[in-house]
């Protein structure tokens, strides 16, 4: 390349960025009467819900800490499941769908808005978040910037931090090696149900005791059960591998009905312990959902 032309790129680079700061620096939507909007900022928590009293405890822990890493941004709840939210409203707790949520932020004058899914894994309803604040991000006059963070189990290092966690704050410290512990996931007819396998897979090498099961999707109950009658385990943990110890947890896992798992182990004697504790209670937990918080809203997020 001749000087020339390496100076004439440099000259036109340096315009481009001249002229990508001065639009940056014009206010980038001016609202009534031409006033530039003030920043104003929220984070929306999308979680399914519980209607499971001791179960919001998990949602108490996140709220806390979720404020102590944003003090100055207002904090907001949405539940994804319908049913939850009718079933608390006949109760007098009113609490706003995703969709609500983010009409009643964009109508309070919310500039910039991060959206964190307590999931577990980027399954459906992870997905139709995604793609409806995808519509609200669209709308004329309304947010400057709407980001959608990861919920959970995004990656192999997301995946091994949460069985680190529950290693070593969840299962109880008398567990002995020849005692199994089972982790109870929700499962999904959505493909992201492969993470629960994965995880299978990364409990297994960590320990060959410890079992990923889940309640509607694989790996199956029935094949967590029959590893571990090969294996010739008396002796189960069993912890909910769910933001709360809600409904599955308490009924599912825990419960006394034929059907739980728990039932279903003493029927092929394996004495089984439930530890009904949601992971949304362990702070180490929520710090990860906050690190995915803190990624989406970046450096992108001031302008
Ligand atoms: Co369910």
């Amino acid at each position: 390349m001749q000087r020339s032309s390496v100076v004439r790129k440099t000259l036109l680079l340096v315009m481009a960025a001249l002229v990508g700061f001065c639009l940056q620096s014009l206010p980038a939507q001016a609202g009534h009467h031409g006033k530039a909007k003030e920043a104003k900022k929220a984070i929306l928590l999308v979680t399914f819900g519980t209607s499971v009293e001791r179960a919001q405890k998990s949602f108490d822990t996140i709220d806390k800490e979720v404020k102590a890493a944003f003090p100055k941004t207002e904090i907001r709840w949405a539940y994804t499941s319908k049913i939850i939210r009718h079933k608390l409203a006949k109760k007098g707790t009113m609490i706003d769908s995703p969709e609500m949520a983010l009409a009643r932020l964009m109508d309070d004058g919310y500039t910039h808005v991060a959206v964190q899914s307590l999931h577990m894994i980027p399954g459906a309803e992870f997905h139709e978040i995604l793609a409806n604040a995808n519509l609200f991000a669209q709308m004329a006059d309304g947010f400057k910037a709407l980001r959608v963070s990861m919920p959970l189990l995004i990656n192999d290092a997301a995946m091994q931090q949460t069985l680190d966690i529950i290693k070593d704050q969840l299962v109880p410290k008398e567990r002995k090696a020849d005692e199994a512990v089972v982790l109870m996931g929700h499962g999904t007819h959505h493909t992201s149900d492969a993470i629960y396998s994965a995880m299978m897979y990364k409990a297994q090498k960590m320990d060959p005791n410890m079992y990923v099961g889940t309640v509607e999707g694989h790996p199956t109950f029935e094949e967590v059960r029959d590893a571990l009658v090969a294996k010739k385990v008396t002796k189960v943990y069993l912890i909910p591998l769910m933001t709360v110890a809600g409904d599955h947890a308490m009924n599912d896992m825990a419960g006394d009905e034929p059907d739980s798992w728990k039932s279903q182990l003493a029927a092929v004697g394996i004495k089984a312990v439930p530890v009904m504790k949601g992971l949304g209670e362990l702070k180490a937990i929520d710090a990860m959902w906050i690190d995915h918080l803190k990624m989406s809203i970046g450096p992108k997020h001031h302008h």
